[in-house]
């Protein structure tokens, strides 16, 4: 049985018979209350990426996902900017299921040398801090001519370290959410909004 979450089916629409608009998607039994959907996404991403576009132009910065988090927020954040860039992947390991384990071990590092270039380590959410500080401080090593932080979302009031988040799309209070990139034990990532869930989910 397919699920109700699931969007479309494989092969319906092809080049020249594509729908006007992609259907609505159903709300996924899991989620107690959408944060952000779509359409709300979209248009914030839209205005990162404009404020990236602009504070680096002729720069031709290396935008630095943070896997797997940041995979779906990196792809339409590059998507919506205006001046050539690069991009590259870390991958870093502090949660196991709802809680951070307080270590932060990376698990992949760059492929490209990061020296004398301007990155911009992209994550999907900064909560405790620990991460992006411990990546902050990898990367500074390396030298590079700048190094900015451009999150998703921002969890302020759970900070254990300071990490300075030069772009922010949404401040969050201090829930666990899902979708979007954001999982819960792998799950959820390809639900297209930000999302709360039940409790019996958990
Ligand atoms: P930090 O090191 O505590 O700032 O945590 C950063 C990482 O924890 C993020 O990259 C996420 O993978 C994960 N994380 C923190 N809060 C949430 C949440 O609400 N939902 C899903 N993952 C989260």
């Amino acid at each position: 049985m397919i699920p109700g979450y699931l969007f479309y089916r494989m092969g319906e629409y092809s080049v020249g018979n594509l729908p006007p608009k992609m259907p609505t998607t159903t709300l996924h039994p899991d989620i107690q209350e959408v944060l952000f959907d779509a359409d709300v996404l979209r248009a914030r991403i839209k205005e990162l990426a404009a404020s990236l576009s602009q504070d680096y132009q002729g720069k031709d910065p290396v935008l630095v996902g943070v896997l797997k988090g940041s995979a779906l927020f990196l792809a339409d954040l590059v998507r919506e900017m205006t001046i050539p860039c690069t991009i590259d992947f870390v991958s870093m390991a502090s949660y196991e299921g709802e809680s951070s384990t307080g270590e932060v071990r990376l698990l992949l590092d760059l492929r490209s040398n990061p020296h004398g270039k301007h990155v911009v380590i992209v994550e999907d959410i900064v909560d405790t801090g620990l991460s992006l500080s411990s990546l902050m401080e990898n990367i500074k090593a390396k030298r590079p001519a700048s190094v900015e932080i451009c999150v998703l979302l921002d969890k302020k009031e759970t900070r254990k370290i300071p990490v300075s988040t030069k772009y922010v799309g949404f401040e969050i209070p201090n829930k666990f959410v899902i979708g979007y990139g954001l999982d819960y034990n792998e799950k959820y990532r390809q639900l297209p909004y930000v999302g709360i869930l039940k409790d019996s989910a958990i």
